[in-house]
This record gives C-alpha cells, sequence and structure tokens, in this order.
C-alpha cells in the first residue's frame, strides 16, 4: 500500500512580493499559513511522498521559489513537483524571478535529476510517477496555451515503454480530460485544458495508465474517460482550500479531501474566501452568459449574474449540482450540463482496470 498527499496550486507569496490589484481572484494572503497547515496535518497522516501539480509560486519570484525549497527540504517526506503556468513567466531567470530554464536546478531534490523539465521517478517498488511540463516557449516567447512538445512525447514515450508492466502515475499542470462541458472548446475555458489533448489521451491510454493528477483549474474534479481518471485538485489559494490524501492498495484508489478552514489570522476562512469567490464573480459570469452558446444580450447577463454567484464556489467544492427553475429554460439547461456525475470528486474508492498488470502484489 501507498499513501501520498496532493496539494496544488499553493501561489506561494511571503508578504514581501504581494501585489494587490483589482480583481485578484487568487487569497494570496493566507498561502503560507493555508500550506503550513496542510504540511502539518499530511504530516500527521503518515504519507509516504507528497505531490504538488504547479503553480508553486504566484510568479516565479526566486524569493517564494526559495521560499518554498526551503520548507519541503524540511519535511520528512520526499516532495514530487511540477512547474505550472504561474512558475513559467519568462525563460531564462533575472534578479527577481526564476526562468522556467532553471526550475530543474531549482528543484532537483523534488523529483528532477537533470536538467530537462520532466522525470519519471520510481516513488516505491515498480510504482513510478512521471513528471511532465505543461509550459512551452516558442523562440524564448511563452506560449500561452498548456501543451507538450514534440520532444517531451518522444521521451515520454520511450520512458512508458520501459516501464510497461509498472503502475505508472502522471502529473501534469493542466487537465487533460474536460472537468466541466465544453471545456476543450469554450473560449473562457479551453485554457485549463491542454492543447491537442487527445495526443497525451492517447498514449497514456496505450501504455495502461490510468491516473493522471492536475491542477490549474482550481476546482476539486475527478473526470473519467474509458478508464483513464484525470483527478483536479483545488487550490489552497482558493475557496475551499482544499487538500487530498491519496492511498492505493491491490486495485483500488482510495481517495480523501480535506479543507483549511480556518487559519489563525482568518478564523472564518472559509466564510471570508467564499464571499472574496461570490464577489468576483460577476464579471465571469456576465462573460460566460453573453458568450457562445447561451449568447444573451449583456442587459440581461448584468441582471442575472448576482443570482449566479454561487455557481464558482459550488464547482470548486466539486459534486456540484445546479437547479434554478426561476431562470429561463436555454439557461437552466446550460447550467445542468454542469451537474456533477460519478465519480465522487472529494471522497471516493476508483478501481483499477489494467488487467496486464500485477503491481503492489
Ligand atoms: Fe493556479
Ligand atoms: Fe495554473
Amino acid at each position: 500500500m501507498i499513501r501520498f498527499g496532493i496539494l496544488s496550486d499553493p501561489h506561494i507569496t511571503i508578504p514581501e512580493t504581494l501585489q494587490d490589484y483589482p480583481g485578484r481572484s487568487h487569497f494570496l494572503e493566507v498561502s503560507i499559513p493555508a500550506i503550513n497547515q496542510a504540511l502539518e496535518a499530511l504530516q500527521s497522516e503518515n504519507i509516504d511522498f507528497l505531490m504538488i501539480p504547479g503553480d508553486l509560486t504566484q510568479n516565479g519570484e526566486r524569493t517564494n521559489h526559495a521560499w518554498l525549497v526551503d520548507k519541503l527540504n524540511s519535511l520528512p517526506y520526499p516532495t514530487y513537483l511540477i512547474p505550472g503556468n504561474h512558475d513559467a513567466h519568462a525563460w531564462v531567470s533575472n534578479h527577481e524571478w526564476s526562468g522556467l530554464k532553471h526550475f530543474p536546478n531549482i528543484y532537483k531534490n523534488f523529483g528532477y535529476e537533470e536538467n530537462q523539465l520532466y522525470y519519471a521517478a520510481e516513488v516505491a517498488p515498480n510504482i513510478h510517477l512521471i513528471g511532465l511540463n505543461s509550459n512551452q516557449f516558442i523562440n524564448g516567447r511563452r506560449y500561452v496555451v498548456g501543451a507538450i512538445d514534440d520532444d517531451q512525447y518522444r521521451w515520454l514515450e520511450a520512458k512508458l515503454k520501459k516501464l510497461d508492466g509498472s503502475l505508472v502515475m502522471v502529473m501534469v499542470h493542466h487537465n487533460i480530460l474536460e472537468h466541466v462541458p465544453l471545456q476543450a472548446r469554450h473560449p473562457m475555458l479551453k485554457a485549463y485544458i491542454i492543447e491537442k489533448r487527445k495526443r497525451l489521451v492517447h498514449l497514456l491510454r496505450a501504455h495502461g495508465v490510468e491516473l493522471v493528477f492536475t491542477g490549474h483549474f482550481h476546482m476539486q474534479d475527478i473526470a473519467e474517460h474509458r478508464g483513464l481518471y484525470d483527478i483536479t485538485t483545488g487550490s489552497l489559494v482558493s475557496y475551499p482550500h482544499p487538500y487530498r490524501i491519496c492511498e492505493i492498495d491491490e486495485k483500488k484508489v482510495r481517495i480523501k479531501s480535506y479543507q483549511v478552514t480556518s487559519l489563525e489570522q482568518w478564523p472564518d476562512l472559509h466564510t471570508v474566501s467564499l464571499e472574496r469567490m461570490k464577489s468576483l464573480s460577476d464579471v465571469y459570469m456576465i462573460k460566460l452568459l453573453t458568450s457562445p452558446p447561451l449568447s444573451i444580450s449583456l442587459e440581461k447577463a448584468k441582471q442575472f449574474a448576482p443570482q449566479l454567484r454561487f455557481f464558482w464556489p459550488k464547482i470548486a467544492e466539486g459534486n456540484a449540482y445546479f437547479s434554478l427553475p426561476d431562470f429561463p429554460l436555454s439557461i437552466q439547461m446550460f447550467f445542468a450540463q454542469f451537474n456533477d456525475c460519478p465519480p465522487d470528486d472529494n471522497n471516493v474508492v476508483l478501481s483499477l482496470h489494467n488487467p496486464m498488470k500485477s503491481y503492489l502484489s
């Protein structure tokens, strides 16, 4: 049996690096106390290792990376992590920021062995974790969409061939399966999913990979497609401030989720954070309502948006269900698509199916 913790998108922001601006959605003021509380709780849970699928820092600041490295080095278990888009503002470093190029060097004790942005680590006997990089730069310029480059695909295919017969889990920042309807096509949502994701899905499925851990979306959701799971974990700086513990025993995967609900400085963190998310919601809801397929008028969208402030928090919590009998039928039908179906997004036992493998025997 292996037991590991997952926390995602901690967006570490030490006070000296905190920048405020109108509409900032991340509750960065709690990044340090929230991760401290989650790490403390995980320490008492006797985990074998910790996974962090990206957005380690808010803006790739050297000081924030240094804070996290120190913190993770103090833990009694190893951590495996990958970069998120927030860790990849530039390719090369300057005096203030660390460029993505130097990420493997900063985190060489956390999965990376060579100066390469992707790795495979044996996290337990015959159990391997592959960390991918979904942040790309073309001719030094940032490619804003999540993507896997050809060199990485070649490496991944060779690695998966080598690891056939082992349990292989994958961690990548951007989602690989849709967690909400239209995620891969909707202009507001496609930034959260890997471009040309089917290539990655086919490759992983061809080699019997069943468990993929992602972040980026700041939502609790488990999506499944033909035996492949994309388990995305919400952010520690967004409501409901979740983290998970995952146990793999024989062919069962038990996932339990927890939340940071209260901190010394924010005793009512959950209430404050929920209200914060709701108060920032109107601008997104107006955009969602006026975009295809709904395409309703701006005037009507402004009227409906305040009544839909519960939408993002419900999605972020996982297991969302929407019933909007007082809304026009088109809006009712649109939001009904977001009703979650099994598996449960927070507490669930999943079955691994691949009969070719006999790991953990
Ligand atoms: Fe994030
Ligand atoms: Fe992200």
